[in-house]
């Protein structure tokens, strides 16, 4: 016996794994390719960098390595004011997002515009670079290296925006994806009348180089699609977010309050038990206003989070 049907069988199974796997990996990539990217997947992708789920260059999802979104309103080169513009801040050794690695996800024309006018090809992440998305005289928008077609560098973007006009969007994101938001909250208004209460639904060419989308699947609490216009206050996303039963007294949403981490925005190490035990002598009636929530750290997890809600416009 020469175990001939084993031979067959196995090289059957090795042709049908070999197939599905090229199946899964290479045609969504062709059908991405024949999308154009729209200014909101061109914004997405900037803004979030590469990657915002497990990745080798974030292994523990802290949101490092991400890019720093600016609102740059003087030109960093002359100083002077300039009409204002969103920049995209990837400093040395930030990987740069799916559509610069791979600039036939942005679709043919976008690809052709980005890489001739944009120069996106010349791009380095060992330097860091300065990403624009601009639009040609027919309205067709594309990506720009700012650091070639201008000379612009990264450090120099970032003292010229100042820390006011800084946004961590791209951290942001990567902490909603961490923290599991997606288990309640969509990012896809669906095609009904969930129009008139959580605006447009996304078009084909969103999502183009964005990775992982976050549409959510189950939803439990509001779209987030474009909750950064109907809600844009700061300061109520930081106390809901703290405690969400400090504004929406019957919420299911979680707290957030160890995202604020160790210290508050003046260096004091936040007491958590003593908020809990005032909160709930509130809440007892014991007291007459809740206590106060601690306003974050510049550099703690929940700004970043907070930076990615209110982008969603
Ligand atoms: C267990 C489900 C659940 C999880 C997990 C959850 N949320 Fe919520 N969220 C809700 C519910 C329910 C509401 C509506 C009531 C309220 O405002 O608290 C809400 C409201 C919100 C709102 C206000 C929405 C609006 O329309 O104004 C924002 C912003 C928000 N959540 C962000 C987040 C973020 C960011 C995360 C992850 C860090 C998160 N949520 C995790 C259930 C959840």
């Amino acid at each position: 016996m020469n175990f001939r049907e084993y031979k067959i069988g196995s090289r059957m199974f090795g042709v049908a794994l070999g197939g599905s796997m090229c199946i899964t990996l290479l045609l969504p990539s062709l059908d991405i390719a024949s999308v154009e990217a729209t200014n909101v997947s061109m914004d997405k992708q900037l803004t979030a960098g590469y990657e915002t789920g497990w990745n080798v260059y974030d292994p523990l999802m802290l949101g490092h390595h991400k890019p720093i979104k600016v609102l740059l309103k003087t030109d960093p080169t002359s100083g002077k004011a300039m009409e204002p513009e969103y920049a995209y801040v990837y400093e040395k050794g930030t990987p740069f997002p799916g559509g610069v690695n791979h600039p036939n996800n942005l679709g043919g024309r976008a690809q052709r515009l980005s890489l001739s006018i944009g120069k996106i090809g010349e791009a380095h992440s060992g330097a860091g670079a300065v990403f624009l998305i601009k639009t040609d005289d027919q309205k067709r928008a594309y990506i720009e290296d700012a650091t070639i077609t201008m000379g612009w560098n990264p450090d120099a973007v970032l003292k010229a925006a100042g820390d006011e006009n800084v946004s961590h969007a791209g951290a942001g994101k990567t902490l909603f994806v961490r923290e599991g938001c997606w288990w309640c909250h969509t990012l896809l208004p669906e095609q009904t009348q969930d129009w008139q209460v959580f605006g447009a639904p996304p078009m084909l060419g969103d999502f183009n180089g964005e990775s992982p989308t976050a549409f959510g699947s189950d939803r439990k609490a509001p779209d987030l699609l474009h909750v950064g216009s109907r809600n844009s206050s700061r300061e109520w996303m930081m106390l809901h977010f703290y405690n969400p039963r400090l504004v929406q007294p019957h919420s299911i949403m979680p707290r957030f309050d160890y995202l604020w981490g160790e210290v508050d925005a003046e260096g004091k190490k936040i007491d958590y038990a003593k908020w809990d035990s005032e909160f709930n002598a509130y809440r007892a009636g014991k007291r007459d206003v809740p206590p106060d929530v601690p306003t974050y750290a510049a550099n703690s997890e929940v700004r970043w989070l907070i930076d990615f809600v209110l982008n969603m416009k």
